[in-house]
């Protein structure tokens, strides 16, 4: 494992024509020619014991990595969503008591099992658009007992997904009613008192943090940052979504990554560039909230900067969960190109989440997470922008079609 990828070589995809991959026991063990496979002794012998998935003309990927998603929710953000059309900001509506706020009551009255329920039908709807491995937040109860019914809804659905989830603490996300104007109280609360809990429990390997005006200043994502060190999480925190801060603090804490990233300081580059974050873009937020502005791929590809595509899939700025529309708005509103677009969305998301030792690309030894397309080029895949050409999918080594 070289490291995530960068530069030039997040276009290198290693494309095999008339290829097979070879999968046993929920793990890829060989990958390469077809008519080399039929050579192979082993393969010769067990011929018959073998199950042979017929992909010609298809395109077969390693399954996406979304690895920034909001799935523990109950209803979509219709009024947000009308309001913004007639002129109001993501901002503006948040402040009004609309945004985050909104989603709280419901999951805070939401049994544990109807939000299983939830998420396993978006766990599904993911696979069916080629998603094998997701991450997923909590970050709509913001009170210790909803935060925790989250995590553990987010537990339960896991179990009943053969695909592979990376379940995040964003207990942090915004600050809840009842701690309106007292935001520090609220983070010394997260620190102190959920945080521990959840880690000793172990829910979340991740724990995030919404750095941003009208959620948490850098002052107060570096406390979080210092607590998940102390309880053994790993970091992320989203970051210039709206407003620039200066990375370098947040950089010494080695987060795996750092979300958003509309709007960056051109002198921090360096320092991302050369540290193990990864840079998660995630442009159905921007289409969603009808911004002109997205995050400037190319400047970080030429820097050097290690960066991921996800979904960021949520019910108030990226109601979706399809990562080849990401894909798309990446090509077509941050100009990177198809094989940059499935680089970022295979490999650099496993790397945003740390398992790119077994997730994110065709690799013996890695786990059987294979997406089938029904297209006869990869390009046709961020192309055919809205439309599901997602035909087969294999999860840890279980073969699903489409419902
Ligand atoms: O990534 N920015 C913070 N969190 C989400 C939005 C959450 C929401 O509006 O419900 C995001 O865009
Ligand atoms: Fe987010």
């Amino acid at each position: 494992m070289v490291g995530a990828r960068r530069g030039l070589s997040l276009s290198q995809l290693g494309l095999i024509e008339n290829a097979a991959v070879l999968c046993l026991g929920g793990k890829i063990v060989a990958v390469g020619k077809t008519k080399d496979a039929f050579r192979d002794p082993w393969l010769k012998k067990n011929r018959k014991k073998v199950v042979e998935i017929d992909c010609r003309g298809r395109v077969v990927l390693p399954g996406f990595v979304d690895s920034h998603t909001h799935p523990v929710f109950t209803n979509p953000r219709l009024i947000d969503f009308e309001k913004r059309i007639a002129g109001a900001s993501y901002e503006e509506i948040a402040e009004a008591g609309g945004g985050i706020r909104s989603s709280i009551n419901g999951v805070r009255r939401a049994s544990r099992a109807a939000l299983t329920e939830k998420l396993l039908t978006a766990f599904r709807d993911m696979a069916n658009h080629g998603t094998t491995t997701v991450e997923a937040k909590s970050g709509y109860g913001l009170d210790f007992a909803s935060e925790l019914k989250s995590l553990e809804a987010i537990r339960a659905a896991a179990r009943r997904w053969p695909g592979t989830v990376v379940p995040t603490f964003l207990g942090a996300h915004t600050v809840p009613p009842e701690y309106r104007g007292r935001s520090q109280a609220y983070v010394d609360f997260v620190c102190s008192e959920m945080m521990p809990a959840v880690a000793k429990r172990k829910l979340a390997r991740f724990s995030d943090v919404f750095c941003e005006h009208g959620a948490f200043s850098a002052h107060e994502t570096e406390q979080v940052f210092r607590a998940a060190q102390q309880n053994e999480l790993a970091m992320r925190a989203h970051v210039g979504q709206f407003a620039e801060t200066r990375l370098e603090p947040l950089l010494r804490f080695n987060p795996a990554s750092l979300d958003h990233m509309d709007y960056v300081n051109e002198s921090d580059l360096p320092a991302l560039a050369a540290s193990g974050t990864v840079a998660t873009l995630v442009p159905g937020a921007n289409y969603f909230l009808g911004l002109s502005h997205y995050p400037n791929a190319r400047q970080f590809i030429a820097a050097g900067v290690a960066i991921a595509l996800a979904t960021d899939y949520n019910p108030g700025s990226s109601p979706t969960l399809n990562m080849p529309m990401a894909m798309s708005l990446a090509c077509t509103h941050m100009k990177m190109s198809p094989a940059e677009v499935i680089a970022a969305a295979t490999i650099n998301g496993a790397w945003a989440l740390r398992i790119a030792d077994q997730k994110g690309s065709i690799e013996p030894g890695k786990d059987a997470d294979l997406a089938v397309f029904d297209v006869k080029d990869y390009r046709e895949i961020p192309y055919w922008f809205g439309v599901n050409h997602c035909q087969l999918k294999i999860l840890n080594g279980i073969a699903d079609k489409p419902a």
